[in-house]
């Protein structure tokens, strides 16, 4: 009896951690050490206007395939989330914003995070201009509320 209630414990346990593997530590970088000062002080062309930050929504839900993973409003829920080990980011968490410059999370678009799902999209998917938009709309919903 114990052993088949221990089994269940188990098997609830793995099932829930494939639906919700964790996000991996908030607060290491993803970009190379030796290039973390060049990185951190790129800045985005592109103004936060309304306007830019809708074009960034329109590249996110569509064409740049961002929502597949990371959620249609950006919670790390996608379609392609569950099973994903580490969790695609969450992107309404407002201190991860406050923990990345535009820089760092500019590169991890274009370069990806090796070892993870997060794939390299500026070339293959998106251009650079692209990606800044998106990371406008990224910034955006770490500031509702
Ligand atoms: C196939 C799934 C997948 C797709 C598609 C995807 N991502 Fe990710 N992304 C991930 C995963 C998984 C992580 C977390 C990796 C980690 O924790 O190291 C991540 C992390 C990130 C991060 C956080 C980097 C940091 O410093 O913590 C940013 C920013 C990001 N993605 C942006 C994007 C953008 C923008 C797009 C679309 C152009 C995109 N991602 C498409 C899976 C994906």
């Amino acid at each position: 009896m114990i052993l088949r209630r221990f089994s269940w414990v188990i098997l609830v346990l793995a099932v829930s951690s494939l639906a919700f593997a964790a996000e991996a530590d908030l607060a290491k970088t993803r970009v190379p050490m030796e290039r973390l000062k060049e990185i951190k002080a790129l800045k985005n062309p592109f103004k936060p206007s309304s306007e830019n930050i809708a074009k960034g929504k329109e590249l996110y839900q569509t064409k740049a395939t961002c929502y597949t993973c990371h959620g249609k409003e950006g919670r790390g829920d996608g379609l392609a989330a569950p099973g994903l080990d580490p969790s695609p980011r969450n992107f309404t968490n407002a201190g991860f914003h406050a923990m990345r410059t535009d820089g760092e999370l500019f590169w991890v678009i274009k370069k990806g995070i090796p070892g993870t799902a997060m794939m390299p999209m500026v070339g293959s998917v998106i251009s650079e201009e692209e990606a800044w938009l998106v990371l406008l709309y990224e910034r955006s919903l770490g500031m509702r509320k």
